[in-house]
């Protein structure tokens, strides 16, 4: 494993784990941290023992936001010269589930990056906000787009024109996560989870991200005749054929991502 400056990179089973560990900034998403959570997170995509991946901070923040000093003084030609926005494209090329465990602040570039991941799995203490606007701008890496479509127009404008911050429990309720978990268990939760996934038959599960995905960037009928032809696709699969044999022998199927 490389030497990491800010995060931590572990493996559970079939699990790639990341962690922020930028604790004095809140784990504020700085250039080098994010450079980090991608080689790690692409490495992991490429790992073929490696099914599912988890990011996650500490207790207290799962990243407070953009790192607010590397851009206070930058120009508008500086920010489009960066370009760092494109960076967060890469979370879109990752084939693998990637689940958020998220606990304590989860505000601007955080939440974007955790609305990014598949899933997302909250602590109790879990905050979730695009305070953007304090700073007299706008969430930049899908806060307007992800959020609105996760918990509807009404609720996404108060959040991002208002800087309202949701608990962990109203954002369970507004369905922006998946489950709400004690701060002592949820990273556990959010790695059985991943457990189980990562225990599945691979392709299967490969598409499946896809087509789930696709359900935001397609009109419904291109979508749909997609999800059409992978299914058909997944039958040319070793793991189509003894999946379907193991329901029929009544045992467990031995998946091979063949
Ligand atoms: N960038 C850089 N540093 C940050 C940071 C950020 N986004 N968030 C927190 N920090 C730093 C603080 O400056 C502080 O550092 P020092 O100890 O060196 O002073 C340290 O983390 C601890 O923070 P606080 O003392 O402020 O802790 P608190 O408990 O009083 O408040 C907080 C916590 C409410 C999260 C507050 O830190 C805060 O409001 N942070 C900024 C949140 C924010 O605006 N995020 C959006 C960033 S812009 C963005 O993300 C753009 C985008 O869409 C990509």
């Amino acid at each position: 494993m490389p030497d990491y400056q800010h995060i931590l990179s572990e493996t559970h089973g079939r699990v790639g784990l990341v962690r922020f560990n930028r604790p004095k900034a809140l784990n504020a998403l700085n250039s080098v941290l994010m450079e980090e959570m991608f080689m790690a997170l692409e490495a992991f995509d490429r790992d073929a023992e490696i099914g599912c991946l988890v990011v996650t901070g500490s207790e207290r923040a799962f990243a407070a936001g953009a790192d607010i000093t590397e851009m206070a003084e930058a120009s508008a030609v500086d920010m489009l010269l960066r370009d760092n926005g494109a960076r967060w494209d890469r979370l879109r090329r990752l084939k693998k589930p990637l689940i958020a465990a998220v606990s304590g602040f989860c505000l601007g570039g955080g939440c974007e990056l955790a609305m990014g991941c598949d899933m997302i799995v909250a602590s109790e203490s879990a905050r979730f906000g695009q305070p953007e606007i304090n700073l007299g701008v706008i969430p930049g890496a899908g806060g307007t787009q992800r959020l609105t479509r996760a918990v509807g127009k009404p609720l996404a404008m108060e959040m991002i024109l208002n800087a309202r911050f949701l608990t962990a429990e109203e954002a369970a309720r507004f369905g922006l996560v998946n489950r709400v978990a004690p701060v002592e268990t949820y990273l556990e939760e959010a790695l059985a989870l991943a457990q189980a996934i990562a225990a599945r038959a691979p392709l299967a599960v490969r598409l499946a991200k896809e087509a789930v995905n696709n359900a935001f960037e397609t009109y419904l009928a291109d979508g749909l005749a997609d999800e059409r032809r992978a299914f058909y696709f997944l039958f040319s699969t070793e793991d189509q054929k003894e999946g379907m044999r193991a329901f029929v022998e009544k045992r467990p199927a031995r998946w091979t991502g063949s």
